[in-house]
């Protein structure tokens, strides 16, 4: 069976973890968790970016060898994806030889086939930005910010030929629809095929430029870091082997929407298509976040330290702000208090009251298991209906990856729980001696405890934590598929109800 296969950016070594990688590494795992339960083999790849000017810069100026700095992020990067619980396979860093060895077998074989070619080369170049710059690139006359000091420089360099797959590629993104998600990026990168592209100028000399993979015909060069990194997504999974059909073509690669363009939209389809390899079959591009309504930028001190979130709340709490605020594709602001404001309300006070009613009454009233359930009346019906307009819906929000609106139908459901158990007052009925108000009492608390059984199983690819803390609470094993646990069930009969605990204590509480 070929694996689904799903890979995030390879974040650049020169730098610390931030919001934004964050971000991209759980809407990946999210996703990969997500086929999990739907019963994909699942192979989920994530690594970091070692190559090029930048790394050389900043190793050079604390007198360190380049790889040691990429030694520090790595596990700097590594340690982001076990705090943030990211349920990657692997990780690659592109200093590693089963990468290298890649890269250079490309090149050779892009060379040998003449797709490669040498030629001098006159242009403006921007150290900041690592590229070539054309006139095109300048607003009003200047170069933007972005591109820091720009030079003209006339070396000789070897140059890839994408202009000659610019018809193809076109073609390719016009009759394939899936294959950049969301649609209107499609759109702005047919926008820009509109003009004729260049060749892809894809060496560096020496020296200037030493920490990089050396050209196998020519070793006065180093590969250009984008061919380098790009060539990650097929060295990782066995390109030359045949494990690899069992991964490619990827199902998704995951990226921002800063390198959809022309890297991942356009060199990287090209550099397959030259190399016989089959074109990745979507993109999927999510937006940016900005912080407190600004760029993110650790020199402003507008940014954020994803791990002092973790440390202070707790890793689900994160991610279901993460996955939460944004809408996949669109942009979005991060700020203290609208995270605080979604923790109270959704997490602490929606699903931790309701956890904490659970698991208070349930002894107090009915003893230290879970009734069976005898009354079914028009509340229980009406709660049962909720959940039938609840469970398939979010399913398929989760399959066209609109994870935010499959949570807020969630926790609408995990809402009409709370009201049912209002409308119910379990704790005024357990004070009646008749029958009927007892039997009606241990049906509530059941029910309750059954809809919150599913309500945080729909949570599981977000929240992966959380819902086996509260199946552990209420008693509740099962080795069934994800979708039949979604099921109704009167599995919580009988089973033993858990000790009282706050899974989202508000800041000044104490957890327990
Ligand atoms: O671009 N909000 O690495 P990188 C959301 N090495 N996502 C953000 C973000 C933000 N504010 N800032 C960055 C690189 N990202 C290359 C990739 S892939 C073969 C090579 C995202 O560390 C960004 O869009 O600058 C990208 O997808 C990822 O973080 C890594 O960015
Ligand atoms: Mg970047």
């Amino acid at each position: 069976m070929k694996s689904f296969y799903i890979t995030t950016a390879i974040d650049y070594a020169n730098g610390s973890p931030h919001l934004g990688h964050a971000y991209e590494k759980v809407l990946t795992d999210v996703v990969a968790r997500f086929r999990r339960l739907m019963g994909d083999d699942v192979y989920f790849l994530t690594g970091i970016d070692e190559h090029g000017q930048k790394v050389q810069q900043s190793a050079a100026k604390r007198d360190i060898q380049p790889i040691e700095l990429c030694d520090e992020a790595a596990g700097q990067f590594k340690e982001l994806c076990e705090s943030l619980n990211i349920s990657n396979d692997d990780f690659i860093r592109t200093t590693e030889t089963r990468h290298k060895d890649v890269v250079r077998k490309i090149l050779q074989d892009l060379f040998d086939r003449d797709e490669i070619y040498k030629a001098e080369y006159k242009g403006f170049y921007s150290a900041r930005a690592e590229q070539f710059l054309q006139e095109k690139d300048m607003v009003d006359g200047k170069w933007p910010e972005i591109f820091g000091e720009v030079t003209e420089i006339t070396e000789s360099n070897y140059f890839f030929k994408l202009s000659k797959y610019q018809d193809w590629l076109i073609e390719h993104i016009k009759t394939h629809e899936d294959f950049i998600f969301p649609r209107f990026r499609a759109k702005q990168v047919l926008e820009f095929l509109k003009e004729p592209i260049n060749d892809l100028c894809i060496s560096r000399p020496k020296e200037r430029l030493e920490w990089g993979i050396p050209l196998p015909f020519d070793d006065g060069y180093v590969t250009y870091v984008w061919f380098d990194a790009l060539v990650n997504y097929i060295s990782a999974v066995g390109y030359g082997t045949p494990d690899f059909e069992k991964y490619w073509p990827v199902d998704y690669h995951v990226i921002g929407k800063d390198i959809l363009l022309p890297p991942h939209s356009v060199y990287w389809p090209i550099m397959l298509k030259a190399i016989g390899v089959e074109i990745p079959s979507s993109l999927l591009v999510h937006g940016w976040w900005s912080i407190n309504g600004d760029k993110m930028s650790k020199s402003t001190g507008n940014f954020i330290e994803p791990s002092e979130f973790v440390k202070e709340y707790s890793v689900d709490a994160l991610r279901y702000f993460l996955i939460r605020e944004m809408s996949v594709g669109q942009d979005s602001d991060f700020s203290d208090e609208l995270f605080t404001n979604r923790y109270n309300s959704d997490l602490a006070n929606d699903l931790g009251n309701l956890l904490n009613r659970v698991l208070t009454m349930t002894p107090r009233y009915c003893g230290d298991t879970f009734p069976a359930r005898s009354v079914d009346e028009e509340p229980e019906k009406e709660l049962e209906e909720a959940w039938a307009n609840t469970e398939g819906k979010v399913v398929e929000l989760y399959e066209d990856f609109q994870f935010h609106k499959g949570l807020e139908l969630t926790f609408a459901f995990i809402r009409s729980i709370n009201r049912y158990a209002e409308q119910r007052s379990p704790w005024k009925l357990a004070k009646s001696e008749d029958q009927k108000d007892k039997d009606t009492c241990a049906t509530a608390l059941s029910l309750m405890a059954e809809s919150l059984r599913r309500a945080v199983g729909l949570l599981e690819p977000v929240m992966p934590e959380t819902t086996a803390r509260v199946y552990e609470l209420l008693g509740y094993e099962s080795d069934a598929a994800w979708l039949e646990r979604l099921k109704p069930s009167d599995a919580l009969t009988g089973a033993k109800v858990g000790e009282r605990v706050i899974l989202f204590p508000k800041p000044q509480q104490e957890k327990k």
